[in-house]
């Protein structure tokens, strides 16, 4: 059942490179036609489940995405890819947030609820709540047949494969791919923004190579596992694409490693959290090359000025570099990889239980 790993959390990590493939088989085409109206026509996404749905999602007020915990991760990681693509107004709502406030939702938006499990109370609550609003309610979900699949109007299938630990890994990155996937198809008649589709399916088919080589980094992250398992306290930082990539690596080690770790967003740094840098905390800093990395690079002075104990995450290489990254949105799913590396070896070497974590169940299916 694990394949050779010794816990299920590892091999979700390292199944990865073909996780995401799963997701786009059959939906993607990634060769390009050497004529412009081919390759226009073939290189729409194949979605069947919101095929019908696709003009009235354009068309709508909103798209409002919602989770929980990982899942809301996925959806802040995917947001910029929905706006620059779409250009359809996108909120991003916690659903238990989202009830607790009984959000004013219209029946001109459109509701994506993102779940792995597809059985999480809190956003089955807020589906039949988006419901009950007259929204258009669209499932996200890894499980087929699931709840969550079952009471929405159309989805998609995150198709990860079945995820075991209570970490979610690979269901996250397809997760990221999926909404990715999900903005293509809504932007497919879209001319204005036909050159940046075509960039962003390409990177999509360099993704699994892309996540081979952060795997890859396996025994370095063990190293600095070994140097950061007796810490009391962890931040992280990112901003752009990677805000979402610093909230969720601070999640995982946390969730599994029983060690607070925090998720910041960079351009907050000065507005309090700044305060608790000294030489003794370890600070993680997202800094590989996409449209904020001028703005990292800067937060990294700041950091280094007040001594901090520095870890960058940065892409190898230089002038290879942004071709090895592949277009910014997708950074988020290479990214988070090293993160969930770093937790899984801090929990070993902390001594927990990696695909059990106290107090947490898979599926939260009480609220
Ligand atoms: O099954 P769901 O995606 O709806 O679950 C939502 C969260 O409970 C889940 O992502 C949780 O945060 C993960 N265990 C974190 O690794």
């Amino acid at each position: 059942m694990k394949g050779g790993y010794d816990h299920f959390m590892q091999k979700e990590i390292h199944e990865q490179p073909e996780s995401v493939l799963q997701t786009m088989r059959g939906r993607v085409k990634f060769e390009r036609s050497s004529s412009e109206t081919d390759r226009y026509r073939e290189r729409r996404i194949k979605l069947g489940g919101l095929t019908e749905w696709l003009d009235t999602i354009r068309t709508g007020r909103r798209i409002i995405f919602v989770g929980c915990g990982t899942s809301y991760h996925a959806c802040l990681a995917a947001r910029q890819t929905v706006e620059e693509l779409v250009e359809v107004p996108v909120a991003l709502e916690l659903a238990s947030d989202l009830l607790d406030r009984r959000a004013p939702i219209f029946r001109d938006d459109t509701c994506v609820f993102v779940s792995q499990s597809g059985e999480t109370a809190d956003t089955l609550q807020a589906l039949e709540y988006a419901k009950s609003r007259g929204a258009l309610c669209v499932g996200l979900t890894n499980t087929v047949g699931s709840s969550i699949a079952r009471a929405t109007h159309c989805g998609v299938h995150v198709n990860a494969g079945c995820e075991v630990g209570v970490a979610s890994t690979k269901a996250y990155t397809s997760q990221v791919v999926a909404v990715t996937m999900v903005a293509l198809a809504l932007s497919e008649d879209s001319i204005a923004k036909r050159d940046a589709r075509d960039a962003v399916i390409d990177s999509l088919g360099a993704l699994p190579g892309a996540l081979r080589r952060a795997l890859a980094l396996d025994p370095e992250l063990a190293r600095l596992a070994g140097r950061l398992a007796g810490e009391t306290s962890l931040l992280l930082f990112g901003r752009g694409y990677n805000y979402a990539t610093a909230l969720e690596g601070a999640l995982k080690v946390k969730e599994v490693a029983l060690m607070h770790s925090e998720g910041l967003l960079a351009g907050e740094m000065k507005h309090g959290p700044l305060a608790l840098v000294d030489e003794s905390l370890p600070v993680i800093v997202l800094a590989t090359r996409d449209a904020m990395h001028a703005k990292m690079l800067s937060v990294i002075a700041q950091l280094r000025a007040r001594r901090a104990r520095l870890i960058v995450v940065a892409c190898e290489g230089d002038a290879e570099v942004e071709e090895a990254c592949g277009v910014d949105c997708l950074q988020p799913i290479v990214n988070v990889v090293p993160l969930q590396l770093l937790a899984y070896h801090l929990t070993l070497l902390r001594g927990h239980n990696v695909d059990q974590p106290r107090n947490l169940a898979k599926s939260v299916t009480v609220s």
